[in-house]
């Protein structure tokens, strides 16, 4: 939620064309408003900002009156205060001395901005960053130094932050702070950067630093001072220590553009086969997937946590650990955390599931459930993540950087990843020997192939299907896995495509739901191998007038009268492998009603990639 980035730099004349190149890279962490600021050669900073997207800030905006080699971005997600160009970042104080772009929350707003208001100063916006502006304006007036005065300041701020700030008549200098919100330090060759998030400098630099909760400093082009918050003051970090956790990452800048693709999500739906790849290879000799495997083996309970699609793939996890090593675990949404809170303690060990490693709902269960003394697993795709840094033991997806935020690559290599997890317990619970692991081996090097058929076939399907979806709601239904399924491809349909698609377990059809079934009411019904019966769920909404199709891999045999549609997806010889094959067709369907409907799917409304907020 929210985009950051900042870049100084000596082997360029003007930092705005990086900064909105970086811009574009963040966009998906909201596109409510664009800024930019800039410390210019006087030693003044220029800032403009507007509402609404970048590709309409950079229209209507004279960018070639602001230059400067030392100059930060933001791209918004609306907290406090609507999407107005008053509210947009940068922030300023009284004189524009300082200025501010921040991504997280302050939660002693109202109480600064009163005192702020009585000692005399003029807030123009309805935003908490602001706030921090004329914060640090009265701190560098009482300070001998940037690092005093930002200390000072944020000593005073409660709420989670990233951070990224320019002092007037400092123009080669960045300074930086993050408490919960994620930011990273980019290291380049005559420049550097800080960033929400790795795509937005990787054409700049790929060695980062990940910085912890509690730093701040600043940046030159040619120097990184990383100082930590103490009780009432601050240390400095000394400098082989923040060398040392200079990290180079394995991202290409061709990654995190779209390569020709006219979007991220239909590039990223089409790179699954090689994410699951690299995932695969990357983690069945890793041993830390096994040593993930004989700590939920040990545990009395174990929970597995994650919020939208990433607590899909949990739900995955919760299926096959059940079936593979009879293992009870019990999957939870993360903002529901505390439903759980008591009953977890040392006996447990939690699985967290998130890509981005910094949702903040499945941070605040995993730091909780932490504090009470449970082991954490983490799953992510970002080295150096929140996550990565909360848990015990990290497991890594390998998707490469995913930007469309629909999560689709992602997705399937979390569930590749938890399928590995769960078929080793399974052999360490002794319900089969290691031949029969390496027959599941097999069979999930398949995933890549499968996947990778089903993109082709169920593409120009999914294309015509789109135009036929016309009703504004739909269900998705299934049982066993194929519930679990459905519910990722209901929660795609919802987010790209803005129909209602409601996934619920088949059987509770007659339960109440069938009672909004009328003629041309469209179901799409998930068949996988465990339940034939989904054929006679199919049957009883047809029955009722409703536009059956059945989603379900080539090789299934259903009884279905000629009436209910199958759309066929690749033919598989496991479960472990009906994912790969069946969530293919409803991301792309999802993205090709989008598209039909102009709708963007890079940008759903209201939607931001990573959320970073409570
Ligand atoms: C849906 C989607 C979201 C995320 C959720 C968790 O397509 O992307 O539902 O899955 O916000 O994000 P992570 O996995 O980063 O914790």
């Amino acid at each position: 939620m929210c985009g950051i980035i900042g870049v100084t730099t000596s082997k360029r004349d003007n930092v705005v064309d990086v900064i909105i190149e970086g811009l574009r890279r963040l966009e998906y962490r909201g596109y409510d408003s664009v800024g930019i600021a800039v410390v210019d050669e006087q030693g003044r900073i220029v800032a403009k900002k507007a509402a609404g997207t970048i590709d309409s800030f950079v229209r209507k905006t004279d960018l070639s009156s602001i230059k400067g080699r030392t100059g930060i971005g933001h791209t918004r997600w609306a907290t406090h205060g609507p999407p107005t160009d008053y509210n947009a970042h940068p922030h300023t104080d009284c004189n524009a001395k300082v200025a501010v772009v921040h991504n997280g929350v302050i939660r002693n707003f109202s109480s600064l901005r009163q005192l702020l208001v009585a000692r005399g100063h003029r807030v123009k916006s309805e935003t908490d960053t602001e706030l921090i502006a004329h914060l640090l304006e009265e701190k560098l007036e009482e300070s001998t130094s940037g690092v005093e005065a930002l200390s000072r300041a944020l000593h005073e701020i409660q709420g989670t932050y990233a951070l990224g700030i320019l002092v007037a008549g400092e123009p080669d200098k960045i300074y930086f702070a993050r408490m919960r919100s994620p930011l990273i330090v980019g290291i380049g060759d005559g420049e550097n950067a800080i960033a929400s998030d790795i795509p937005a400098i990787i054409s700049l630099t790929r060695r980062v630093l990940v910085l912890e909760d509690g730093e701040f400093g600043y940046i030159t082009p040619h120097r990184v001072e990383i100082y930590r918050l103490t009780g009432d003051g601050y240390r400095r970090v000394p400098q082989n220590l923040v060398v040392s956790r200079i990290k180079t990452i394995e991202w290409t800048p061709e990654a995190a553009s779209k390569s020709g693709y006219p979007h991220f999500m239909i590039k990223e739906i089409f790179e699954q086969p090689e994410a699951l790849y690299a995932t695969l290879s990357g983690s069945v000799e890793d041993p830390l997937v096994r040593e993930a495997a004989r700590i939920i083996l040990g545990a009395e309970k174990v929970v597995v946590v994650g919020a939208g699609t990433s607590y899909h793939a949990g739900l995955v996890l919760e299926y096959f650990l059940a079936k593979l090593a009879g293992i009870v675990s019990y999957p939870l949404i993360a903002s529901e955390y505390k439903v759980l809170e008591e009953a977890v303690g040392e006996d447990t060990v939690v699985v967290a599931v998130s890509q981005s490693g910094e949702t903040f709902d499945t941070l605040e269960a995993v730091r909780t459930f932490k504090e009470r003394g449970a082991s954490i697993i983490g799953v992510t795709n970002v080295v150096g993540s929140a996550l990565s840094r909360e848990a015990d033991l990290t497991l890594y997806t390998r998707a490469g950087p995913e930007i469309g935020v629909a999560a689709t690559k992602t997705y399937l290599t979390q569930v590749l990843l938890l399928e590995l997890l769960a078929v080793f317990a399974g052999e360490m619970s002794g319900r089969y020997d290691s031949s029969t692991t390496r027959r599941y081996l097999d069979v999930l090097s398949k995933a890549p192939i499968t996947a990778k058929d089903s993109i082709e076939v169920g593409d120009p399907e999914a294309r015509m299907l789109a135009r036929r979806l016309v009703k504004p709601s739909m269900y998705i239904i299934g049982r066993g896995l194929g519930a679990m399924l459905a519910k990722e491809a209901a929660l795609k349909i919802k987010e790209i495509a803005y129909l209602h698609a409601e996934a619920y377990p088949a059987g509770e059809s007659k339960h109440g739901p069938i009672a909004l079934v009328e003629e041309g009411f469209p179901v799409f019904v998930v068949a996988t191998g465990d339940s034939p019966e989904v054929a006679g769920n199919a049957v009883e909404m047809r029955a009722r007038g409703a536009w059956v199709r059945v989603v379900k891999p080539a090789n299934y045999e259903l009884e279905l009268p000629s009436d209910v549609e199958v759309q066929a997806t690749p033919p598989v010889d496991s479960h472990l492998l009906e994912p790969f094959s069946i969530i293919p067709f409803f991301q792309l369907l999802a993205y090709h009603t989008a598209v039909s409907r102009g709708y963007d799917p890079d940008k759903p409304r209201n939607l931001a990639k990573t959320v970073t907020v409570e």
